[in-house]
């Protein structure tokens, strides 16, 4: 048996914020490493994922997540990559086994064997690359609005994990003009020259509306929908007619600070919607299971160097929390991702 380390550190909720979480509103504990009980496999973290959307979680509100709502003293939870160190017999897990799970935010994980899926080493040329979330985007854009070759694009928070996957994909499957919105005009400028945006358009800065009638002259066929809110009010303006709107997350409101962040309510007007034909769907790539299709093509325009993964690395469990504040904050560009 491998011998194991006496503690291991875990980022704990210590108080539920009112609004926005900050700095005070968590703690890193110190716990002993223990054994794994019956029908549990022991999990050396490698990488664990830090998405902004974990404040709904925190701020105690369900939605309809796989995620518990957190509660003060609970550890944090999002998805993590590791080495198997210890597993029950029966469960196909082998100590060394690279391994996906969703119990993050800690340097060891006790996981139930069902929530422990093994990865193939060979799938993809970096392990941290299964942290990303391009088979949402990817879904989306196949299943979601069947994305056809020439279409203009417009990615809301175009600069998030999702959000930059779609940019690239939506390229790589042929689209035209790909447009996404950001946060700040310095991110702007980032999203056009390391994501290859043919514009940018800036929440927050003068009317979208306009932002986005002059990054997309002749209208928009597809929009890949984060935000909601005002960005999608601006995008039924720039539809074209028959365009399809796909509905992926709503962080307009999911981050307001006024809110637990479980409602995004736009005031739309319906006529364009009717006039222009426009269909609107809601989208959850979990109602999908051919995941494997898109881990085979990324693995492949990987390597053949025509997609990158866009990420941010953090060192260090003790740096987790401050990065889950500047992921709420969108101070990165790609999925950020801390290294243990
Ligand atoms: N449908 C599905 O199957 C599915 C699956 C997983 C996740 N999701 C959803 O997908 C969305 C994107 O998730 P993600 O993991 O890509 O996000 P993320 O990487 O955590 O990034 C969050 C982004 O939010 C933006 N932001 C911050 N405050 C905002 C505000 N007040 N209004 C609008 N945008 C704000 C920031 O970009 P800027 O500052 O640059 O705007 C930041 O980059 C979320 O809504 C998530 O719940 C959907």
């Amino acid at each position: 048996m491998t011998s194991l380390p006496a503690a291991q550190r875990e980022v704990r909720l210590l108080t539920k914020p009112t609004g926005l979480p900050a700095l005070e509103h968590f703690e890193v504990v110190e716990t002993p490493v223990v054994p794994p009980g019956e029908g549990e496999v022991l999990v050396r973290n490698l990488y664990f994922h830090v998405f902004a959307t974990l404040r709904i979680l925190i701020a105690g509100a369900t939605q309809d997540t796989p995620f518990p709502v957190l509660d003060p003293g609970d550890t944090l939870v999002g998805a993590a990559i590791g080495e198997v160190i210890e597993a029950p017999d029966g469960v196909g897990l082998r100590p060394g086994d690279l391994v996906s799970h969703w119990l993050g935010w800690r340097e060891y994980a006790l996981v139930p064997s069902a929530e422990c899926a093994r990865i193939d080493r060979t799938a993809l040329p970096d392990p941290v690359a299964h942290l990303q979330q391009g088979w949402t985007a990817y879904a989306a854009l196949t299943r979601g609005v069947e994305l056809r070759p020439g279409d203009t694009v417009f990615v809301s928070a175009g600069g998030s994990g999702i959000g930059s996957m779609a940019g690239l994909i939506a390229r790589q499957l042929g689209a035209g003009r790909v447009i996404a919105s950001a946060g700040s005009r310095e991110k702007a400028e980032r999203l056009r020259s390391e994501l290859g945006y043919d514009a940018v358009v800036v929440r927050g800065e003068e009317s979208l509306g306009d932002q986005l009638a002059k990054a997309a002259p002749d209208g928009i066929d597809v929009y890949f929908d984060n935000v909601g809110g005002e960005q999608l009010r601006a995008a039924v303006d720039a539809a074209r007619p028959g365009a399809r709107f796909v509905l992926i997350g709503a962080l307009s409101g999911q981050l307001a600070a006024d809110s637990t962040g479980t409602t995004a309510p736009v005031e739309l007007d319906s006529l364009p919607l009717i006039h222009k034909r426009i269909e609107m769907r809601g989208f959850s790539s979990d109602d999908y299971d051919d995941k494997n299709e898109w881990t085979e093509r990324f693995g492949t325009w990987l390597r053949a160097g025509e997609i990158t993964f866009p990420h941010v690395l953090v060192k260090g469990i003790e740096n987790a929390p401050r990065t889950l504040l500047e992921v709420i904050e969108g101070r990165h560009i790609g999925s950020v991702v801390v290294e243990l």
